[in-house]
């Protein structure tokens, strides 16, 4: 058989291909791993790698940082060069950001099958460069795995055969499912500074942190939930540089109880989120791993391309209402959080459902 293409680019990707490359490998079923390196930083990557035990990429493109039209064109460019290469049987692509989009547009125009993982979400917002990546990939792509329900309806409403879409579950809990009993034993109290209950922050979207005003308002909201919490906030490079542009760098750290650190590996970073009070977050990944968890999530956007943490899950969505913010996080930490259930197939066996699908599809 030819081998199967496996890409990552981005922080959010490596949590869902590890768990596809071992079940490949366990079946002994070639596959390459393919790295762009749109994130590149140790602890944007690399610290990823070694916390999931995923071998290192067999390919890296090295396309790093640049406007979207250059970083999508550069990995389009080195992604085709591999594809002639290598010929694979197939392509598979995760979640929605740059190098999903390029990878899958060139896979297509080279005819080679291509698989994503992740498809069908949508937030209705194409003010987010993701949901542009989510719908472009999904109407090019062969096959189409959704994480839940909700995906195979927005799939078959945009005319995408019903043959392609296969629900199989969220891959992403089985990376968290299968490391947490790992981090039990972990001393993050030590390592973070943590003496009582925390909230976990993070935020990294455009339409957060690119904007003074939105920005200052949601650490005026974390202002006024200080007082009795801590807060560990590990913060993405994009939000670190904003915070200094915009001068509230200093406003943010001087918040009682405040925590901000570099980027968190993986293990670190699902240690702390299993044992928080409250997540606080505009992260895609983090509404999910903690309606997996159990623990109680706002989230600090106007819509979420995954309702099912809302309607099933402990999720809720405030927009950056400062007020909205603060009550419900306050509640919250009073104990009155929301709680919920798991959905279907979140079970830690999804990478397995995975490749019965792409056996069943491979030429
Ligand atoms: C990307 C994804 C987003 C995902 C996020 C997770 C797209 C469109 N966006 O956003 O969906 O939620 O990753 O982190 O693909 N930078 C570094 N070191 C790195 C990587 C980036 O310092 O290793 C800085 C650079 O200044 C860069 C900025 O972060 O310009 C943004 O990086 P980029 O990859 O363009 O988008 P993210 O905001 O990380």
């Amino acid at each position: 058989m030819k081998p199967v293409i496996l890409v990552v680019g981005a922080r959010p990707n490596f949590m869902k291909i590890a768990p596809i490359q071992k079940e490949l490998d366990k079946r002994k079923i070639p596959n390459i791993l393919l790295h762009t390196g749109q994130h590149y930083d140790d602890n944007m990557s690399k610290v990823f790698f070694d916390d999931l035990k995923m071998k290192k990429p067999d390919i890296y493109l090295g396309v790093g940082s640049g406007s979207h039209a250059k970083q999508t064109a550069k990995v389009m460019v080195e992604f085709e060069n591999v594809c002639n290469e290598h010929d694979p049987s197939m392509v598979v692509v995760v979640g929605d950001v740059n190098s999903t989009l390029a990878c899958s547009l060139v896979s297509a125009k080279l005819n080679i099958k291509c698989a994503h993982v992740e498809a069908g979400l949508r937030s209705f917002d194409r003010d987010m460069p993701e949901e542009i990546n989510r719908i472009v990939t999904d109407s090019i792509s062969d096959i189409l795995l959704t994480p839940s329900s909700d995906g195979d309806e927005n799939l078959l409403k945009e005319g995408i055969p019903e043959s392609k879409i296969f629900m199989i579950g969220n891959v992403m809990i089985d990376s968290l499912f299968s490391n947490l009993e790992a981090v039990k034993s972990k001393d993050i109290s030590a390592k973070f500074g943590l003496e009582k209950d925390y909230a976990l922050i993070t935020l990294h979207r455009p339409s957060n942190v690119d904007e003074k005003e939105t920005f200052e308002r949601i650490i005026s909201a974390i202002e006024d939930i200080s007082g009795n919490i801590q807060f560990v906030f590990p913060m993405h490079p994009r939000t670190r540089k904003m915070a200094v542009k915009f001068d509230l760098f200093e406003r943010l750290q001087s918040i009682e109880g405040m925590n901000i650190t570099e980027p968190a590996g993986y293990l670190d970073f699902i240690a702390l989120m299993s044992k928080s009070k409250l997540v606080l977050t505009d992260s895609g990944g983090l509404q999910e791993e903690t309606t997996a968890l159990g623990i109680p999530c706002i989230t600090i956007r106007e819509n979420t391309e995954r309702p099912v943490t809302i309607t099933e899950g402990t999720n809720q969505l405030v927009g950056t209402d400062r007020d909205k913010i603060v009550k419900i996080g306050k509640e919250t930490l009073e104990g009155n959080g929301k709680s919920g259930r798991i959905p279907k197939f979140w079970d830690g066996k999804t990478a397995q459902r995975i490749v019965d699908v792409l056996l069943e599809n491979v030429d």
